[in-house]
């Protein structure tokens, strides 16, 4: 495994890799990161991961000192999933004095988050085209747990003809249903216990989809059931079309996605369930 730290680097590294996989982290890596690792490594010759808390897409109230940075830990699993290269890049690689550039993607990235988030999904999206330039892979995996950023790194990567193509991998939980999170570390131990609540909510609409129940406010209703059954505070419950996460009034034969956002005390949750196709 490789581990670099310059641009420069990068480029002499990738030149001998072949095919490219890409997963581009925060670091605190989970089983959820390492699927999207071996989902990449069954495609491609090679895989690389980056490790970069990026700060542009923090808000100036969120998490980003705070956020946890366990590298040699990290190290340790990218180096038992046989990663052949990894992008540890410090703020001054990514954001050199003078950096004075920013993607800014439309309507994808404006709802849901980035109407909780202002500025979040600029700075996701800046970083990965500035990581996928530098790694230049030809496959880059994303997690269905983050569903808005993958559609706004689908948005950006069309838009703007970036040679990479994306995949999506599934959300990985825990054994009682919380979609695993770098920031779970941060529930407390009644609150972790209470955060199942997204994942019974998720569960309540898609079992009421499957029954044949298509009104979005019923939907809504029956995951804001569960949530109030805690003390978490609802930022939004959405149901909306899969690709462009326009809000629905009733959910259409082709499905739609199920997300939210929850805060128990400090900690911000997201999730999200699709509602499939009728058969
Ligand atoms: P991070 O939160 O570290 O997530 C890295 C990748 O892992 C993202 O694509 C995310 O969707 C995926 N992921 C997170 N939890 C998952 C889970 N439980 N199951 C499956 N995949 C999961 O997302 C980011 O970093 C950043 O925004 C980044 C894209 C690196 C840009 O800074």
């Amino acid at each position: 495994m490789k581990i670099v730290r310059t641009v420069a680097e990068v480029r002499v590294a990738r030149a001998s890799l072949g095919r490219l996989g890409f997963v581009p982290t925060m670091g605190a890596l989970h089983d959820g990161h390492m699927s999207l690792i071996t989902a990449a490594r069954a495609e491609c010759d090679a895989v690389a991961a980056s490790i970069f808390v990026n700060p542009t897409q923090f808000g100036p109230s969120e998490d980003l000192s705070r956020y946890p940075r366990p590298i040699e830990a990290d190290l340790a699993r990218l180096d038992d999933a046989a990663v052949e290269l990894v992008f540890l890049p410090s703020p001054e690689v990514i954001y050199p004095a003078g950096f004075d550039t920013r993607i800014e993607v439309g309507a994808i990235a404006n709802r849901l988050e980035g109407a909780v988030r202002p500025g979040h999904f600029s700075g996701v999206a800046t970083v990965v085209a500035k990581l996928f330039n530098i790694v230049t892979p030809d496959v880059a995996w994303f997690g269905q747990k983050d569903v808005q950023q993958t559609r706004v790194i689908r948005q950006m990567v069309r838009d703007l003809d970036l040679p990479v193509a994306i995949r999506i991998g599934p959300t990985l939980r825990e054994v009682d249903g919380l979609a695993m999170s770098s920031r779970n570390v941060y529930l407390s131990s009644d609150d972790r216990a209470q955060a199942v609540a997204l994942y019974r909510g998720l569960s309540a609409a898609q079992a009421a989809w499957q029954a044949g129940e298509t009104s979005a406010a019923v939907l809504r209703s029956l995951v804001a059931t569960e949530i109030a059954k805690t003390d978490g505070a609802i930022d939004y419950i959405s149901i909306a079309d899969t690709d462009t996460l326009e809000e629905l009034e009733t959910v259409p034969e082709e499905g739609a996605v199920v997300s939210l956002a929850v805060r128990y005390g400090t900690t911000r949750l997201i999730d999200n369930l699709i509602l499939p196709p009728r058969p």
